[in-house]
């Protein structure tokens, strides 16, 4: 069964280059609504944990200390077929491959830093939210 809820990440690179703003007004243009949001920092064991699906891949380590370098806004959003449509938004993995007017075309520089990240099933969209939020901070 879909469900309505994704989580998504402004990740390190895209709050660095001022990006935030453009991309919420995609995420809000698109229909997404914003049900639970805050700005903070991951710990190297928060990346760890919240990675840990890709700690074999040999990109771990960067992956971790790029996700751990400055902060993020972590975000659930709400919108019928939330995890399919988000994805279609954000683009592919790699922004050379992504479609134009996506969100890593628009944002991302490269397949490690690229700018947004997208819960990729429902079940990883509950997970990864009650990662970052309790219920009192999902609205
Ligand atoms: P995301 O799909 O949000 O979650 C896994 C992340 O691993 C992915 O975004 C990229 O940031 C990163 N990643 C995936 N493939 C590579 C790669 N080949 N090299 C470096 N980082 C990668």
């Amino acid at each position: 069964m879909s469900t309505n809820r994704t989580f998504t990440m402004i990740k390190p690179d895209a709050v660095e280059n001022g990006h935030i703003g453009g991309i919420l007004e995609k995420i809000s243009s698109a229909g997404f609504k914003i049900v639970a949001m805050k700005y903070t920092q991951l710990s190297t064991r928060d990346a760890e944990a919240f990675y840990a699906v890709h700690s074999e891949r040999p990109f771990f380590g960067e992956l971790v200390e790029f996700m751990t370098r400055g902060p993020i806004v972590a975000a659930i959003l709400e919108k019928d077929n939330a995890v399919e449509d988000f994805r279609a938004l954000i683009g592919a993995t790699n922004p050379a491959e992504a479609a134009e007017g996506t969100i890593r075309k628009l944002f991302a520089t490269s397949i490690g830093e690229n700018a947004v990240h997208g819960s990729d099933s429902d079940e990883n969209a509950a997970i990864e939210g009650a990662f970052h939020f309790s219920g009192r901070e999902i609205f």
